[in-house]
């Protein structure tokens, strides 16, 4: 039997992933390494999004065979996820280290696919399923904090946004059973965990037998009143009102929707096949203020998308003013093979355009950030302590409903514990508070 030890890369899916992978790892009778160093097996759970994402990876595994050369180490790697099936060949050639290949859907087959290595092949293995959801799996959660985890709920994404290699990566979109999801919330719950988040490419369109995503949402709220319940992502075209008059009817469904907008121009929109415009996307934000008042919005943008123009660009900082986001992360548009953009558009924006549009979206969001939090100063909230802050051992940090983090000193709170906190300072990233009156307000 082996010791695996898994890295991961990309988004917060693959931390789930990686997950799953530990608990079949375990389930089979091996052992998760704690480094890379002791391991036999690293597994690198990669992620293809973005050319640069994939280059960190290539390095990543260059590095960990000079390491096993300088050091003897009998070591060997495997390669997991979104980088798989594209670059199976070129990775199982690269490195005589490189052993195996594992697409997102094959993670079952790990136990054999060590085996087949272990008697001397390489393997990959990369199929794409219509069905599989790892349903049955109950995640092997060791990285985290012990008071936040992931839940993934459905698979794949069959949107086919032009520029996204997600639907190639990942195949198309299946939907988790429900029951074996507020299954797993509740046994989280009893192991102390007071934070799940429900994870899906475009989670409004899940369904399972007769459950919808608003359905699904008030199950896991119903777990227990001091379970927050969050989720990621929504695609602002399914945004139904029903979703957010469900998440206006539980304190614990938290006050906070991610809604990537991508682009302020509908020219782009259009070329981007989001299938909404601008003037939509405005009346989906108003809707939300409108019915969740105080929930914050946070967005995905891309600089410099095919044939991109000024005006294009001056749309995205104009829309970006008017919802007032309070966080975004922002990419410079990256060519991915294969995808319709690869195919039938034109990479025709200059990389040095794309970087000073990226910057010029930074900065504005920098302000919009810095203006929202501002105006946070005074507000009193419900945190839920995570962890220590970095800067000081004295200090804890947690997050509101909102998902603003914020910092305070701990004094006698512990990690885990909901606790009242006045916001007394900001940057454009945390909110630093004081406890109420020094000490902490267990919530029911
Ligand atoms: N280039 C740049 N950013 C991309 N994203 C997806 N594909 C690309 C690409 N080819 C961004 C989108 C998406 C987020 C997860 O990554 O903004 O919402
Ligand atoms: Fe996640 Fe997409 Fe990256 Fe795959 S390509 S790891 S789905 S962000």
């Amino acid at each position: 039997m082996s010791r695996v030890y898994i890295e991961t890369y990309g988004c917060q899916m693959n931390f789930a992933d990686s997950e799953v992978m530990r608990a079949i790892l375990i389930g089979s009778g091996h052992r998760i390494a704690e480094s890379a160093e002791e391991a036999d097996y690293v597994v690198i759970n990669t992620c293809a999004i973005r050319d640069n994402a994939e280059q960190r990876v290539l390095r990543r595994i260059a590095d960990l065979e000079a390491w096993r050369r300088k050091s003897g180490s009998r070591m060997r790697i495997g390669v997991a996820g979104c980088m798989a099936e594209r670059l199976k060949h070129n990775l199982l050639q690269q490195g005589e280290s490189v052993a195996f290949v594992v697409g997102p859907d094959s993670y079952r087959r790990l136990p054999s696919i060590l085996q087949q290595v272990e008697s001397g092949s390489k393997v990959a293995e990369t199929e794409l399923s219509t069905v599989e959801t790892y349903d049955d799996i109950e995640p092997v959660r060791i990285d985290g904090n012990g008071v936040s985890a992931y839940i993934s709920i459905m698979r794949g994404c069959q949107n086919f946004c032009t520029y996204c290699v997600v639907p190639y990566t990942r195949g198309r979109e299946r939907s988790r059973d429900a029951l074996t999801i507020v299954a797993e919330a509740r046994h989280l719950y009893e192991q102390g965990y007071r934070e799940v988040t429900l994870l899906g490419q475009n989670v409004n369109s899940y369904r399972a037998a007769e459950t919808t995503f608003p359905q699904l949402l008030a199950m896991v709220a119903e777990v227990a009143p001091d379970l927050r319940v969050r989720y990621a992502t929504s695609h602002p075209k399914d945004l139904s009102d029903d979703l957010l008059r469900t998440m206006a009817s539980y304190d614990n469904i938290c006050k906070a929707i991610h809604l990537p907008m991508q682009s302020g121009s509908d020219r782009m929109l259009k070329l981007m096949n989001r299938h909404y415009d601008s003037a939509w996307y405005m009346q989906r934000v108003d809707a939300i203020r409108r019915m969740l008042p105080g929930c914050s919005i946070t967005t995905d943008i891309i600089a410099g998308f095919c044939t991109e123009t000024d005006d294009d660009h001056r749309a995205t900082l104009d829309m970006m003013r008017r919802v007032g986001f309070d966080h975004a992360f922002m990419f410079k548009f990256s060519l991915r093979p294969g995808t319709y953009a690869a195919t039938h558009l034109v990479d025709d924006v200059p990389d040095k355009v794309k970087s000073s549009r990226l910057e010029e979206i930074i900065a504005l969001q920098g302000e919009l950030s810095l203006g929202n939090n501002r105006q946070e100063i005074g507000r009193r909230y419900e945190v839920l302590v995570e962890g220590e802050s970095h800067r000081s051992k004295e200090q804890f940090f947690g997050r509101n409903s909102q998902n603003k983090v914020i910092v305070f000193d701990r004094k006698e709170t512990r990690i885990g514990q909901y606790v009242t906190v006045e916001v007394t300072g900001c940057s454009a990233a945390t909110l630093i508070g004081k406890l109420v009156n020094g000490r902490c307000l267990q919530v029911k």
